[in-house]
């Protein structure tokens, strides 16, 4: 059996585990800082596992020793947001949360192939694999799901707003996992039709805006922390792709060397995702206007990136 580690057992954490283990993926570790919690929650699903007559292993640990071996290891670790709170107000609790993190990784799963969903997403992704690389981690082993969420809940509204079946919809949601990311209108067809034939300009920047305002309206809702089931099922997605070697083509964080024109950040690219991690990064033909407005969502990117430096978490020579 394969095995993946999540780290924080909160609620993408622990909903994630539940889907792996339902889906019989792999045995699961979830650690967390809290005591006895992680324990809680895996004899929980132990026994909904003999429920359904399962003989998947599920561990809930204290200690990272029990990622030894993992396949994968998803980080969901830090804060959640609270109403009136942007991912980048999570930036420095959770950086010092990430590279605490990521050197128990780097120590007890050199092996592994690493997903951040952790916020603020892209600048989570950037300062893991900055600590993970001098470790010996490729910048293909080390990426962020945020573009198969967005990417998801653009199709929703799609979906909800022609009253069709979401089978029919080909979307794609690339740039930062914020306010600037960019549903790629262009490569947006529903059953081949291009959804400019369908949807009027209104009605397709409503769409867009609640995209991009997708996880905010979640947080104003829950009141007290931000969403998990849609997260959690977008990471299953990229863990198949990589378990299965489906070589998916999916929206994913990856760190780049020129890629698009984009140096030194980590920003929602389509990717081959296959059990090597990241095998290819794809260059699309992209509209003049979603191009500017990618560069737009690299620089608020950049921006953040930065300020890993200015907070001392990341050291000047990266
Ligand atoms: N090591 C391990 N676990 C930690 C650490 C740490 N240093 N610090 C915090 N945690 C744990 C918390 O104890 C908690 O159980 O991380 C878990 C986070 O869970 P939740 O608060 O339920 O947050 P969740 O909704 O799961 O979101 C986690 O993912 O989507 C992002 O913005 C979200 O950054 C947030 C992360």
């Amino acid at each position: 059996m394969r095995k993946i580690s999540i780290i924080g057992a909160g609620n993408v954490g622990s909903t994630l585990a539940l889907l792996i283990a339902i889906n019989e993926l792999a045995d699961v570790v979830m650690i967390d800082v809290l005591p006895d919690m992680p324990k809680g929650k895996a004899l929980d699903m132990l026994q909904m596992l003999a429920v359904f007559n399962s003989d998947v292993k599920v561990i809930g640990s204290n200690n990272y020793e029990d990622i030894s071996g993992s396949d994968i290891v998803v980080i969901t670790a830090g804060i959640a947001r609270k109403p009136g709170m942007s991912r980048e107000d999570l930036l420095s609790t959770n950086a010092n949360i990430m590279k605490e993190v990521a050197y128990n990784v780097s120590k007890f799963a050199p092996n592994s192939i690493v997903i951040v969903v952790s916020n603020p997403l892209d600048a989570m992704t950037y300062l893991a694999y900055k600590i993970l690389k001098d470790q010996g981690w490729s910048r293909f082993q080390v990426m962020g799901m945020a573009g198969v969420l967005d990417t998801a809940r653009f199709k929703y509204f799609i979906s909800e707003k022609l009253n069709i079946s979401m089978d029919n919809i080909d979307a794609m949601v690339l740039g930062s996992h914020g306010d600037t990311m960019v549903p790629i209108i262009s490569h947006t067809n529903i059953q081949g039709i291009p959804i400019r034939n369908l949807l009027g300009e209104q009605d397709l920047n409503n769409l867009i805006e609640r995209t991009r305002n997708g996880g905010a309206e979640i947080v104003s809702l829950l009141k007290t922390g931000s969403a998990y089931y849609a997260p959690a099922a977008s990471t299953l997605i990229m863990i198949k792709s990589i378990l299965h070697d489906k070589k998916q083509i999916l929206p994913v964080s990856v760190y780049c060397q020129g890629e698009y024109g984009y140096h030194d950040i980590v920003i929602g690219l389509p990717v081959v995702l296959g059990s090597k991690g990241i095998e290819k990064i794809i260059e699309l033909n992209l509209d003049t206007d979603e191009k500017q407005q990618l560069d737009k969502s690299a620089e608020k990117i950049k921006q953040l990136c930065q300020e890993l430096y200015t907070l001392n978490i990341v050291g000047q020579g990266g």
